[in-house]
């Protein structure tokens, strides 16, 4: 079993340790042998000297290739010209699986590097996008657990859609038909009547015919639905949890390769709430032409984040802009609903509102939709039995990775992006 990891050894200088990994990078210089070897840790380099090692050793090392696995033993020394200020002097080297000629090269092209997924996950850059993603899980559970939240497992195969039926992907279920989850959203919102305050972290699928740089067609998506809050109430709720979940990422070392600060991602609350009416006037300004009652577009989005810094709400969206089981304003003509907006082009990361809670007003607006209620009658029944005030919000975890990795692409945030264009490997 292995021990001992790239991390760990700043501690053991002018010890003696046994390291396993993979070959990152192999030259010679001088009659010397450096192998720089990588493991989930970090890389570090092996110096192989000729007189230091047997000669069954040196012959492996000059033999390895990328992306061997091999075992290394020798002492830690500080040394400067080393890429990471440290190396090993090399007294054993042992070849456990000898790599055939890795196939990536220096510069090679994006969609094939797509299409060898499971080889290029091993790089660096995607090691720490990876870390990442587990980081602000990781906020969002302290954040969770720290403030009394229940985690759920909901479905994932369903009967009636969340999020309308132009993104549903449909599948044969026993000869009747059932869809893969949008949202765990009309789920949760049944969970609250035992458990109160409630979150899932599910994927999601999109059937999603736009090809941007945002879309998935699976993401993973962290839902929180809670009785007894309203439409502000959730937006505090949306920016405490957002914030854990930067500040978990802001300890790690990983942010600068992305060209991020540390103190980037500390987030100072209460974020900025801006009304649609007001989001629509700066859009517009941006000479984009776009009517009061469309729903943000990854244009509109892109035009009115590029003049913020921190992530900021949109709220209050009219009622032709979004969903059913959203509670309506006073004013009849908007939701009491919520967007949370990443900054500088990024766009939507949380949508979020409080829900309808009396029947015949949900009822009134499914059939203004033309929602066919059959398949929510269940749905219908929290009306029916103790209704509350309640509200809730959905958090796609790879948009909120984009924006703090500033990653180009969504796909990048994923381990196996699945996008219209791509289901393999
Ligand atoms: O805004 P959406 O569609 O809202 C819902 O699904 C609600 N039912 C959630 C809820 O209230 N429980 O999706 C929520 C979030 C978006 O803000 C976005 O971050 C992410 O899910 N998302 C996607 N991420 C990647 N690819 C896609 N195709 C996405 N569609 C939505
Ligand atoms: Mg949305």
């Amino acid at each position: 079993m292995k021990t001992l990891y790239i991390e760990d050894i700043n501690d053991r200088i002018d010890e003696e340790v046994e390291l396993f990994g993979w070959v990152y990078r192999q030259r010679e210089h001088g009659g010397v042998l450096f192998v720089v070897l990588r493991d989930s840790t970090g890389i570090i380099q092996i110096s192989i000297h000729k007189n230091n090692i047997d000669l069954n050793s040196f012959n492996n090392a000059q033999k390895v290739t990328i992306e061997s696995s091999i075992r290394v033993k020798g002492k830690v020394v500080e040394d400067s010209r080393a890429p990471t200020g440290i190396e090993i002097k090399c007294s054993e080297f042992e070849t456990i699986n000898l790599a055939e000629e890795f196939p990536i090269q220096e510069g090679a092209g994006k969609e094939f590097l797509l299409d060898i997924r499971h080889l290029s996950l091993r790089s660096l850059k995607l090691t720490e996008i990876m870390k990442n993603k587990e980081l602000i899980m990781r906020g969002a559970r302290r954040y969770l657990q720290e403030n009394n939240w229940h985690e759920v497992f909901p479905p994932i195969i369903t009967s009636a859609a969340c999020e309308g039926g132009t993104t549903l992907f449909s599948m044969d279920y026993y000869g009747k038909e059932a869809y893969l989850s949008q949202s765990a959203q009309l789920y949760l919102e049944t969970a609250i009547f035992p458990l109160e305050k409630v979150y899932s972290l599910t994927p999601s699928f999109r059937a999603e015919k736009s090809r941007t740089r945002r879309h998935l067609s699976e993401y993973q998506h962290l839902e929180l639905e809670a009785a007894w809050m309203d439409a502000k109430d959730i937006m505090k709720v949306e920016e405490e949890l957002v914030a854990s979940m930067c500040k978990e990422v802001s300890e790690y070392n990983g942010l600068e390769k992305f060209g991020r600060k540390k103190e980037d991602m500390i987030l100072d609350l209460p974020l900025q709430r801006i009304k649609y009416d007001e989001a629509l006037q700066i859009i517009q300004k941006k000479g984009i032409a776009i009517e009061w009652g469309s729903d943000l577009g990854y244009e509109e989005e892109k035009a009115l984040t590029n003049e913020f810094e921190e992530p900021f709400f949109v709220y209050d969206y009219p009622i032709e802009a979004k969903v059913f089981y959203m509670k309506q304003n006073p004013d009849g003509k908007t939701y009491a609903c919520a967007d949370l907006l990443a900054p500088k082009g990024f766009g939507e990361i949380i949508g979020g509102s409080q829900r309808e809670d009396d029947l015949q007003a949900l009822e009134t607006r499914m059939e203004l939709d033309g929602v066919d209620k059959t398949p929510y009658q269940w749905y219908l029944d929290m009306r029916r039995y103790g209704s509350v005030i309640h509200s809730g919000f959905g958090l796609g975890i790879e948009r909120l990775l984009m924006w703090i990795c500033d990653l180009e692409h969504i796909r990048d945030a994923c381990l196996y992006p699945r996008t219209m264009s791509r289901v393999e490997p």
